[in-house]
C-alpha cells in the first residue's frame, strides 16, 4: 500500500516537473482571464473573456467538452482568418484578443470550454472555462400553465353540469314512470 502511494507521489511529481518543463517551452504566450467560472440562464448571453499576449500572429481555437464529447467551436487568427465550425457560426463572436461570444446559450452548451492559444513557432498555451446552465422557466410557460389550468376549470364546470343534467333527466324520467304506474295497476286491476 505504502509503495502504491510512493508512486504516486513520484508520478505526480514526475507530471508536475513535466508540466512545468512544458509551461517554460511556453512562456512566450501568456493568457489573462478575469473569470474562469461561468454561470448563465438558458437564452442568455456569455462571454469569455481572455486577453492573449504572444509573438507574432496566434492561432486561437476553442473547443467543447462535455463528458466524452469534444466539438471544436472554431479557430482564428487575428486578421488572417476565421473558421467558426458550423453548428455554431450564428451564435459565436470571435474577437482579436482571443475572447469567444457566445448568444443564446442552450442547456446542452454547459460543460468546459477549452481555449488553445498556438504560436507560430509551434509553442501552444491552454485554458480552461467552465460553464453551468440554469434552465428558466419563460413567461411564455407560466402563460400557458394558467390557459390550462382555466381550461381545465371550464371543462370541469361542463362535466359537472352534465353530470346534473344526466342526473335531472333521470328523475324526472323515473317520476314519469312512476306517475304512468298507477294508472298501468289501475287499467290492469280494474277487471278484478
Ligand atoms: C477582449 O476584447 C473584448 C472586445 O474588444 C473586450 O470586451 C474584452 O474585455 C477583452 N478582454 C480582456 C480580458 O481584456
Ligand atoms: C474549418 O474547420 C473545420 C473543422 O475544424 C475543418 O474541417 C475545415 O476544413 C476548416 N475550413 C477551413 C476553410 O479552414
Amino acid at each position: 500500500m505504502w509503495n502504491f502511494r510512493f508512486w504516486d507521489v513520484h508520478d505526480v511529481a514526475v507530471f508536475l516537473s513535466i508540466t512545468l518543463y512544458m509551461c517554460h517551452l511556453a512562456g512566450a504566450i501568456s493568457i489573462h482571464s478575469p473569470e474562469r467560472s461561468l454561470t448563465r440562464s438558458t437564452q442568455d448571453n456569455v462571454f469569455f473573456s481572455v486577453d492573449i499576449t504572444c509573438s507574432g500572429i496566434p492561432t486561437i481555437r476553442w473547443t467543447f467538452m462535455s463528458g466524452v464529447v469534444s466539438r471544436s467551436i472554431g479557430t482564428w487568427q487575428p486578421g488572417v482568418y476565421t473558421n467558426i465550425t458550423e453548428d455554431y457560426r450564428s451564435r459565436v463572436q470571435p474577437y482579436i484578443n482571443g475572447s469567444m461570444g457566445l448568444s443564446g446559450v442552450r442547456l446542452p452548451d454547459a460543460g468546459f470550454y477549452v481555449l488553445t492559444v498556438t504560436e507560430t513557432t509551434g509553442s501552444s498555451k491552454d485554458a480552461g472555462f467552465v460553464l453551468k446552465v440554469n434552465e428558466v422557466l419563460y413567461e411564455d410557460l407560466q402563460y400557458l400553465s394558467v390557459a390550462a389550468l382555466v381550461l381545465g376549470c371550464i371543462a370541469g364546470l361542463l362535466m359537472l353540469t352534465m353530470w346534473l343534467l344526466d342526473k335531472a333527466y333521470r328523475k324526472i324520467m323515473a317520476w314519469r314512470q312512476k306517475k304512468q304506474m298507477p294508472d298501468n295497476d289501475a287499467t290492469e286491476l280494474q277487471p278484478l
